[in-house]
């Protein structure tokens, strides 16, 4: 569990993406590559999700490509099958969690109360996702985590821009923040992947920004 964690944490920012149309995986996945952002949460928002994952896995073998919105084993097996690094789901779906564990593959679940976060131990987690963050408590949340749950981190998501993401960002108990506001509908529709490449940029100048 967790071998991907110290890279998605170097990282510092997790892409969240549907993708609506086939032929965008690969363009996308490169924009956000070339932006500095080589690590993408695929979800199964969308029919195109494990044909996704495959090609992306694939085509760009250093980029770190893992699957979100898992609702079900069956959702975890086929991302893992098409090569899948990470499962994220935004519950905590003890089905998935388990079957994770057993086949050695990294699952971030989502949590959002202290009940779920003492599930999420009983399963021996660590690093958990925070869903949907800042409905949920925001990052004010995640530092009351702090306090009885030393030994987590989180993963906030969940209506995380590049005005709040300090906010999580400057949090020792978070791992890395993750999002689709270097997505935004209106480039994708566009295939505006040069757009989408900027906003990368932009994201990662503003978080080193911060932590300097
Ligand atoms: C997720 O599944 O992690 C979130 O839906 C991403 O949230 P955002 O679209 O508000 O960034």
């Amino acid at each position: 569990m967790n071998k991907h964690m110290e890279r998605i944490s170097q990282i510092g920012i997790v892409p969240v993406v549907k993708i609506m149309a086939k032929e965008d995986a690969l363009p996308l996945a490169q924009a956000l590559y070339n932006g500095g952002l080589d690590v993408a949460e695929i979800t199964f928002r969308s029919e195109h999700a494990k044909y996704a994952i495959q090609t992306i896995h694939q085509a760009l073998p250093d980029m770190l490509v893992g699957a979100g919105t898992v609702l079900s084993v069956e959702q975890a097996q086929e991302a893992v099958d098409a090569g899948a690094a990470f499962i994220v789901s935004p519950g905590f779906n003890e089905k998935v969690v388990a079957w994770c564990i057993d086949h050695d593959i990294d699952v971030y679940p989502g949590v959002s109360s202290a009940s779920e976060v003492e599930l999420a131990m009983s399963y021996g987690l660590k690093v958990l996702k925070f869903f949907p963050a800042q409905s949920s408590g925001g990052a004010k949340k995640i530092k009351d985590f702090s306090g009885p749950y030393q030994e987590l981190s989180f993963m906030p998501t969940g209506g995380i821009n590049m005005n709040n993401m300090h906010e999580y960002l400057s949090l020792p108990n978070v791992s890395a923040i993750g999002g689709s506001f270097m997505l935004p509908n209106d480039l994708v529709n566009a295939k505006d992947w040069d757009g989408i490449e900027a906003l990368c940029k932009e994201a990662v100048k503003h978080m080193l920004d911060y932590q300097l």
